[in-house]
Formats: structure tokens, sequence, C-alpha cells
């Protein structure tokens, strides 16, 4: 495979207006994996297309003018900007009618966290006008998405949160460094579908006091048939072995565990 060949197939996937906002160096991972098992060819630039989309572009991205409206938000208006906002990520949507319940789920019990990881964070940074949370917590987001990055990156700004927002892709391992509360919502599957075992590797890696994890309870498309049991399995495959303790969280909406250094 030649550097060549791989620079010209992330280019063509890049110009499809739903790849433009894709971090590079994921879009150079996803790109090397197929042109490696395919070879070049447009049948190969539609496979990434179609990995990236299920990994990510299915979930919709804020509106471009986002970040800026966020900045020039009041404060009495910033709260209703940011649910406005959350309703146009598929993924964090569906958790809008329970977003308050969902917090007070994650926190009881916990000591009150220095630091919040939120892996493939989505629109879910938007979420903390739902929730008590001091603002020199520090909230740490990451994402692939660019355009869900800046938006994340001004509501925080705006919020006044202590805040670090960059572009990670999790299929290389988890950011460096130990952490105290992760939240890796609805993201073990769009893991799943970039590497299997991906999320195992993930978890193995984790350097963290506390995980969140959950899952979707239907897909994108409504279905619902026997997702719950799967995903549960899935998880335990995940863990099996690792010093993990899970615990299950009742979430309204999601399939929800916490786990716990064992
Ligand atoms: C199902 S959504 C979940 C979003 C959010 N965690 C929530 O529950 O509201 C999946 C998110 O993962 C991000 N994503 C997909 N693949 C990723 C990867 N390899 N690394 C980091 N983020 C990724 C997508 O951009 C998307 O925002």
């Amino acid at each position: 495979m030649s550097d060549e060949a791989l620079a010209a197939l992330v280019e063509q996937v890049r110009a499809g207006r739903e790849y433009a906002a894709l971090a590079p160096d994921f879009v150079i991972g996803i790109a090397a994996v197929e042109l490696a098992h395919r070879g070049p060819g447009k049948a190969t630039t539609k496979a990434v297309r179609s990995r990236l989309h299920q990994m990510v572009g299915a979930y919709e991205a804020p509106p471009a003018d986002a970040p800026a409206r966020l900045a020039a938000a009041s404060d009495e208006e910033l709260p209703a900007l940011a649910a406005q906002l959350r309703g146009r990520h598929a993924s964090t949507r569906e958790r809008e009618a329970a977003a308050a319940d969902f917090w007070s789920a994650v926190l009881a019990d916990l000591p009150q966290p220095v630091s919040i990881t939120d892996l493939a964070c989505g629109l879910q940074p938007l979420s903390l006008p739902l929730v008590d949370l001091p603002r020199d917590v520090l909230y740490r987001a990451f994402d692939v998405h660019l355009g869900i990055l800046a938006t994340a990156e001004a509501f925080l700004q705006r919020w006044g949160q202590t805040h670090e927002v960059g572009s990670w892709d999790l299929l290389a391992g988890p950011p460096p460094g130990g952490h105290d509360l992760v939240l890796l919502l609805k993201t073990l599957p769009c893991l799943e579908q970039g590497r299997r075992g991906a999320g195992r590797a993930l978890l193995a890696a984790l350097e963290a006091q506390t995980v969140i994890v959950t899952y979707p309870l239907r897909s994108l498309g409504g279905r619902q048939v026997g997702m719950a049991d799967h995903y549960r399995q899935q998880l335990a495959a995940s863990v099996d072995g690792m010093p993990w303790r899970v615990e299950p969280l009742d979430l309204r909406g999601e399939l929800g565990f916490r786990l716990r250094r064992a």
C-alpha cells in the first residue's frame, strides 16, 4: 500500500460533505485498513464511507453556526439553545426526555468527581445545564467529529465549565493518563463497527476509577428486539478477566452499567 494511494483515498472520502468534518487521522486509520484489505478503487472509497457513516455520520452534525450562536447567547438563552442543539444529535436526543434523571443516576453513590472524561461525547456536554456540577470540575470531551467538538468547546466556554476538548480516535485506545469518572455512552457498538474487539481493548487500557457504560435499547431505525440481552453479553465478554466490577445502572431509555476497579 503506497502513501500516495492512501492520501488519494482519504481525499476522495473527505470530498463528501458528510465526511469533511471528520478528524483526518480517524479517516486515515479506517482508510488504511480498507485499502490493505481491498486495494484501490471505487469499491474501497464506498466501503470506507459506509464504515464512517455507521460510526459517526448516522448521528447528524450540529449546524455550522452552532458555535457562534452559543458564544453569543445570553445567560438566559443558553440552556434553551443547548437543549435545541442536543435535539440535533440522533444519539444525545434519545436521552432528552430523561436527561436530568440520567445525570442523577450517574452521579449517585459517587464522591464529587474531580474530572469527567466524556469519550465519544456527541452533544452530551451540552446537557450540563441539567446537573448541578461545580464549574471547577474539569470536563474533558473527546470525539472525532470536528463540528461536534467546536460546538462542545463553544458551549463549555460560554457555560464557564473548566474544560478540555479534543479530537481523539478511540480505536487507537483511550486518551493517556489516569481518569476519574469516565462516560462511555452508547459508544462501544460504534467502536465494534470500526474494529471487532475495539471495545475490549479500550476497557483494558482505560485507567479510571469509574466508567459509566451505556448501550442503546433501539437501533436508529427503531428496532429493539433482543438488544438488551445482546449488549449485556457483549459487555460481559468485553470485561471478562479484567479487574472491573460491573453493576447495573437504572437508566430510562438506555441500558446502563457502572464499572469500578475491583
Ligand atoms: C452513538 S453516538 C454517542 C454520543 C454520546 N456519547 C451520547 O451518548 O450522547 C457515538 C459518538 O461516537 C463518536 N465516535 C464514533 N467513532 C469514534 C471513535 N473511533 N473515536 C471517538 N469517537 C467516535 C461519534 O462521532 C458520535 O458522536
